[in-house]
């Protein structure tokens, strides 16, 4: 069993530095038991953090997360969204309530805006306020936000206990870099870097393989070390797989060295100047 890492949430709570994901889970009812088997594993290997959506799989993903964690609720922290459509103030009291029963649960740790639709922010924040009075969220936040919108939701009274953003962040997508991350670490709202390998895209890189030669690890285990060892980030990989499970929380055990992030850094470059934030 793993010991997590941790980040600590504005409001002083620590959480795991490395979780689940669930994208693509639920699409077929064929590969229910199969992904609920990868989750159950992982949280066997003492990840305690899974990030789901009332999109993902329409609904299906947050019935495995139910499957996985079945008499372990109380170890685990649980992050859901909200649909931008559904994001009115009844709306997404609504959809939250849906996610529970979906997720056989009675409260959701963390509930995310999925991305910024047409609802105003004051509309969906006196939804998430309403859900946390009534304890069916403990913490709220955004993702896919960029820093204007960060500055935007944050100007809100009730945005500016947002405990984190979870973004497209990975050494292939490092745009975040230059201004919404260091943004939110200077107000300790934690990042959730999703997509942490480009959906296994970015695995083939040779700079990848050269570091990950040094070790005997893997490239996805290197591109998610480089990850953890930021302060206030949570890394979300997504493995259906049971050996991707295993493989990718080697990265744990995982240091770099200046040489590595030298070479990483010449690789995947650093952002000079201010990018729009990338979306999946
Ligand atoms: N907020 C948002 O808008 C947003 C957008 C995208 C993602 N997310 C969240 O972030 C999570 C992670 O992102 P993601 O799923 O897009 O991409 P990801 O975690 O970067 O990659 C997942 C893909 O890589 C494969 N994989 C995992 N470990 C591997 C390994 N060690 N070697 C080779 N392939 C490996 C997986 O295959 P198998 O499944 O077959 O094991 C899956 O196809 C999502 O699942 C979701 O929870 C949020």
């Amino acid at each position: 069993m793993k010991t997590m890492p941790q980040v600590t949430l504005p409001d002083g709570e620590s959480v795991s530095a490395y979780g689940q994901g669930t994208w693509h889970m639920g699409e077929s009812r064929n590969h229910f038991a199969e992904e609920a088997a990868a989750l159950k594993l992982g949280i066997e290997l003492g990840i305690n953090l899974i990030d789901t959506a009332e999109m993902y799989g329409n609904g299906v993903a947050e019935e495995i997360v139910a499957e996985a964690t079945k008499g372990r609720r109380d170890a685990l922290f649980i992050v859901s969204k909200v649909l931008p459509y559904n994001a009115s103030r009844q709306g997404t009291i609504e959809a939250c309530e849906k996610s529970l029963n979906r997720l056989k649960t009675d409260r959701i740790d963390l509930y995310l805006l999925h991305w910024r639709g047409s609802h105003p922010f004051a509309e969906t924040l006196a939804g998430f306020e309403r859900l946390q009075r009534d304890g069916k969220i403990r913490h709220h936040g955004v993702s896919n936000f960029d820093r204007g919108d960060m500055e935007e939701w944050a100007r809100l009274d009730a945005g500016k206990s947002v405990a984190s953003n979870q973004i497209l962040y990975n050494l292939t997508r490092r745009g975040p870099a230059f201004d919404v991350i260091p943004w939110c670490r200077e107000r300790n709202i934690s990042i959730m870097a999703y997509s942490p390998i480009e959906q296994g895209r970015m695995l083939g890189h040779k700079a990848l393989g050269e570091v990950a030669a040094r070790y005997g690890t893997t490239p996805a285990q290197v591109a998610l070390a480089w990850l953890l060892r930021q302060d206030g980030m949570i890394v979300i990989p997504k493995a259906s797989l049971k050996e991707h499970v295993r493989e990718n929380l080697g990265a744990l055990d995982l240091t770099l060295t200046a040489d590595d992030l030298a070479d990483l850094d010449r690789a995947f470059p650093p952002p000079k100047g201010r990018t729009s934030l990338g979306m999946l």
